[in-house]
């Protein structure tokens, strides 16, 4: 036995290398297994002279144990660097916080409105962003340069074509598919985007959402139209609502009224959101004009029907006194989150 031996396996074990636990394990089988080198060194020295047995046993216990303090050594740091174990983890510490989302206010609104008219037993319709002249207009009684196109400045797709395709600029296109598609009695519902050519500002946006409703069937009267209206309006702002019509124009309803609610904030007294008034609009609607149920393919002797229209942004600011439309499309979190019905998941 030579003293150089010792330094050597010394030497190599602090030049010792491992990526992985595997290499952590084979090179202890090499050091300290049953035919490592230590364990040689351990035979070799059973044979050694009893003179010499001082020189050579101490030096050999401190071999040992180096070589199994840098095998442990060197089995943390690989389990540090994510190794086969893993990375070391700490179980004692706090979780990370989940974060949960919650719905847009204009969302909210839309499904409180959706399932106001699903329990009077209304279906939800859905139609095209990108429509045609004619379910936007035409159909709806706008005659080709009739001054009421004006009313809302629409963003053409398509031009210099009899039937241009659009932006729709309202949901009443839906109206129109349903009374193609469905037989009547017709009751829908119509939850949609729909875009206008408006400078962008607190009160007005070039994209909004709106829901339209439809009723056709026999004997459709006025007062249907209303009882349906103050329903709504109660289920949507509160029992003690109450509503009235002032008469208003829309090429495919006549008659036609523009509706308001009593002001839920001043209960009628008037306050800043409802000017003074004590009253706060909340949407257009009329009765199905004859022409328009024609134009579809509805015989206007013998039905009638009731439509109304409101803008969903709308209805949103009232519920919650947003005083600035673009706020629903900046996706400030501090906004967003003010609503806090999150998402189930
Ligand atoms: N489409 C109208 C608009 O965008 C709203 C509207 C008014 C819809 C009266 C209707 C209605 O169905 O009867 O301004």
């Amino acid at each position: 036995m030579k003293r150089e031996d010792i330094d050597k396996i010394l030497a190599e074990l602090q030049q010792l290398e491992c990526k992985s636990q595997k290499d952590v394990e084979d090179a202890r089988v090499r050091f300290l297994g049953k035919k490592g080198s230590i364990t040689a060194l351990f035979e070799e020295f059973r044979d050694v002279d009893k003179d010499q047995k001082r020189e050579f046993g101490r030096p050999l216990n401190e071999l040992k144990q180096a070589a199994q303090a840098r095998i442990d050594e060197l089995k943390e740091s690989v389990a540090d660097e994510g190794g086969q174990d893993g990375p070391k983890q700490d179980l004692s510490m706090p979780g990370d916080p989940f974060e949960l989302g919650s719905r847009h206010p204009v969302s909210i609104v839309r499904q409180e409105i959706v399932d106001i008219f699903r329990k009077f037993g209304y279906d939800v319709a859905e139609g095209p962003e990108v429509e045609d002249d004619h379910h936007v207009f035409e159909a709806l009684n706008f005659p080709p340069n009739h001054p009421a196109r004006d009313m809302q400045d629409t963003f053409f797709v398509s031009a210099g074509h009899p039937n241009p395709l659009l932006l729709r600029t309202h949901t009443s296109s839906v109206q129109v598919r349903a009374m193609e598609s469905m037989k009547v009695p017709i009751r829908v519902i119509c939850p949609g985007r729909v875009f206008r050519n408006e400078a962008i500002s607190a009160r007005a946006h070039c994209i909004f959402h709106q829901v339209e409703g439809l009723y056709v069937d026999e004997n459709v009267t006025f007062a249907d139209l209303k009882q349906a209206i103050l329903l709504f309006a109660r289920e949507m702002f509160g029992p003690e609502t109450e509503i009235r019509m002032r008469p208003s124009y829309f090429p495919f309803t006549e008659p036609s009224a523009e509706v308001d609610v009593s002001c839920n904030i001043c209960h009628g007294k008037g306050c800043n959101i409802c000017k003074g008034t004590g009253w706060l609009e909340i949407l257009g609607c009329g009765m199905v004009d004859p022409n328009v149920l024609e134009a579809s393919g509805i015989d206007s002797k013998k039905y009638s029907g009731f439509a109304f229209g409101m803008g969903l942004e709308r209805i949103a600011m009232l519920k919650w006194r947003v005083n600035d439309l673009r706020h629903y499309f900046e996706n400030d979190m501090r906004f967003l989150e003010e609503f806090g019905t999150a998402i189930e998941i």
